[in-house]
């Protein structure tokens, strides 16, 4: 088989209001299987409704996104999303909020209590798991949201600026967490690691995150460049900021994105 390309966009139009709001236009975008791909553009251009599309909770006007060779047309259950304000329901604990899309999805009473238990550790959260969200700080919360996700054990993982309302040390940590889970292999049940597409306003998170980094322009959304990401892994935040190719990434989507005011 070729390789595997595990999402495809294609030829994407959203409008808003009757087609008075043009979200984005004509976009086409692969991902492969097991790549992260981060997706940089200006606040508003559309990438929150291009990743909620991806996900099957908004359709499109034209054009069509297909996961493993089907079309999205509703959620579904081996590609999990974490929300940009997290999502959580407040009325539920810890251990609820990551249990309740493994109920909905119909997993046994005894692997939803394994998972939650796997992941809640995994994230950092041991000695949380009654504990509601507004009692958690909003690091915590999206340690929760990603346990949510992570639990799914998905084969593609939705990620919306999960770590932008966040200080810039705990941000750093939970992005060394996230490199270091989608290196461990057994986070899925001993399959390989999740496809990932990751939408961040961060320079910096997109060349430490991705395999490819997509730069959008300004709504109506265009993809202005694909930049490779040639920097090894196993990474961490450090280690990709101390790497003599981050310099050149950095200011290359720099120019990309002030480009688009110009
Ligand atoms: N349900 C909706 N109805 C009408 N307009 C919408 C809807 N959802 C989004 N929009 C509009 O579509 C545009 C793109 O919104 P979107 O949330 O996708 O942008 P974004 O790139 O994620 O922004 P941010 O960087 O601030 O998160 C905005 O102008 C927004 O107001
Ligand atoms: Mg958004």
């Amino acid at each position: 088989m070729a390789v595997a390309e595990r999402l495809v966009v294609e030829r994407a139009s959203k409008t808003f209001g009757g087609g008075e709001l043009t979200v984005f236009a004509d976009l086409d975008l692969a991902v492969r299987d097991q790549e992260s791909v981060c997706v940089l553009g200006p606040s508003g251009c559309g990438k929150t409704t291009l990743l909620r599309a991806m996900h099957g909770l908004v359709g499109l006007d034209e054009g069509r996104i297909v996961v493993d060779g089907s079309v999205v047309l509703r959620p579904r259950s081996n590609v999990a999303m974490v929300f940009q304000h997290f999502g959580l329901m407040p009325w539920k604990s810890v251990t609820a909020n990551v249990a309740y899309g493994l109920e909905l999805a119909g997993v046994a009473r005894q692997e939803i209590a394994e998972r939650v238990t796997r992941y809640v550790e995994l994230v950092g959260l041991k000695g949380f798991e009654r504990s509601y969200p507004h009692t958690l700080s909003g690091g915590m919360q999206q340690r929760v949201g990603l346990a949510r996700a992570l639990a799914m054990e998905p084969d593609i993982l939705l990620m919306d600026e999960p770590f932008g309302s966040l200080d810039a040390q705990t941000r750093e940590i939970l992005q060394d967490e996230l490199l270091s889970i989608l290196q461990i292999t057994g986070v899925r049940g001993g399959r390989a690691p999740a496809t990932m597409v990751f939408i961040t306003h961060s320079i910096e998170e997109a060349i430490a995150l991705g395999d490819r980094i997509v730069v959008l322009s300004a709504r109506p959304a265009r993809i202005r460049e694909t930049i490779s990401v040639d920097i090894p892994r196993p990474r961490t935040v450090a280690s990709v900021i101390a790497h003599p190719r981050f310099v050149e990434l950095r200011d290359r989507c720099w120019r990309l994105l002030r480009e688009r005011t110009a």
